[in-house]
């Protein structure tokens, strides 16, 4: 089959690139009321590298003639000349909460088959809110949650600490830091000062759910739908100290592939209930949110040790050096699955959807 893989790349220098390249950082154009935000620190983190992007293009070139095509803004015309049998979808987007969401539209106008979730999931699962809001509706259990766009309507909210100030559309733990745990009122303002001036965006703020953390990765469709052995985020290995949150320090900085921090264990030592529990609550969110072929559920335990859903993404990060610790290959792993048949049975689940196989 003609496979093009769409995705976008990671900029070397997220200062360089914010000044000089195209696409520039996704929170620069977050909302129209900000004009010139200075890139962060992560402001590049949920694009793919380019080694990331070559390990996919060899995985699936095993089986199929591979193009690479860039999410940009020739991608609707290199879609629309090329015409591939199906796309394989790795692209974040670019600008807004609705970015993951853009390529997928394309393929919908175009009628091209394409891995993964759909426009709607995609713009969803990205606004933490949306997709609480959904989960709710089905009682699938979610931390209490606020979303708050200004400061003025900060000072009438009553929320009660330990909390999680989170940006609202962000991935990557893009913008959830060590210091995104708050204890108090003042640090609760200070959090969500920081988010809205510095991802232009409203902040989400959580109960902070203290039990154990799990993430999930999720393979398949319908009948077919696997739950892969389920990540348990162990806090013991980060530095003492720090708090029990898998943060963008302890995602990128605390753990790197020269030094990898212990801080997965899978399979999760889980007894059968706990076990049952979480499969079933990410099945449900999976089916809920209408996610296909593929996605990561976050899971956490609250205080009665009951697994709550933290966010679902149905893009998971697929990093292909086991020293990098990446979730979802890592599950696929134990699963039986090399990093190449893992990228090949997410197209599989692909094109058994449209009939194509
Ligand atoms: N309500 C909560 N209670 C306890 N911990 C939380 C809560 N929300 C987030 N966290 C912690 O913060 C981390 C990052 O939060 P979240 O998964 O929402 O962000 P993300 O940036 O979208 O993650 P990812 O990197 O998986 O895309 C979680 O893995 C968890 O450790
Ligand atoms: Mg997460």
């Amino acid at each position: 089959m003609d496979v093009a893989l769409v995705y976008n790349v990671k900029k070397e220098e997220s200062t360089d690139a914010a000044a000089t390249a195209q696409p520039s950082s996704p929170e620069q154009h977050a909302t129209h009321t900000q004009t010139q935000l200075s890139p962060s620190a992560d402001a590049f983190a949920e694009w793919d590298t380019i080694e990331t992007i070559h390990a996919v293009r060899d995985a699936l070139s095993l089986r199929h003639s591979v193009t690479l095509i860039e999410a940009d803004e020739q991608s609707f015309e290199k879609l629309r000349s090329s015409r591939p049998d199906i796309v394989f979808n790795i692209a974040e987007g670019r600008f807004g909460a609705s970015r993951e969401a853009q390529i997928p539209a394309m393929l919908e106008m175009l009628n091209i088959p394409y891995t993964g979730s759909d426009p709607l999931t995609l713009g969803i699962c990205l606004d933490k809110s949306r997709a609480k809001e959904i989960l709710s509706y089905y009682n699938i259990a979610n931390p209490k949650f606020a979303v708050i766009s200004s400061l003025t309507e900060l000072l009438s909210l009553e929320f009660p600490v330990p909390a999680m100030v989170k940006p609202l559309f962000e991935g990557s733990s893009k913008g959830i830091f060590d210091s995104s745990l708050v204890h108090s009122a003042k640090e609760l303002t200070d959090q969500v000062t920081k988010v809205i001036e510095e991802y232009g965006q409203p902040a989400l703020i959580e109960e902070f759910l203290p039990g154990r953390e799990f993430t999930v990765a999720m393979l398949g469709n319908g009948k077919d739908l696997r739950v892969l052995p389920i990540v348990e985020i162990k806090f013991d290995s980060l530095p003492q100290g720090v708090n029990p949150i898998y943060s963008y320090e302890a995602k990128w900085i605390w753990d790197q592939s020269s030094n990898p921090l212990e801080i997965f264990e899978c399979p999760a030592t889980v007894d059968d209930s706990l076990k049952t529990a979480i499969e079933e609550l990410c099945s449900n969110s999976y089916n809920a949110l209408r996610c296909r072929d593929w996605s990561r559920i976050d899971v956490r335990l609250d205080k009665n040790g009951r697994p709550n859903i933290i966010e679902i993404n149905p893009l998971p990060g697929i990093l292909p050096k086991i020293a990098d610790n990446s979730c979802y290959p890592k599950a696929a792993r134990m699963a039986g699955l090399n990093y190449n048949e893992m990228l090949n049975a997410v197209l599989d689940a692909g094109l058994k959807r449209y009939t194509l196989l």
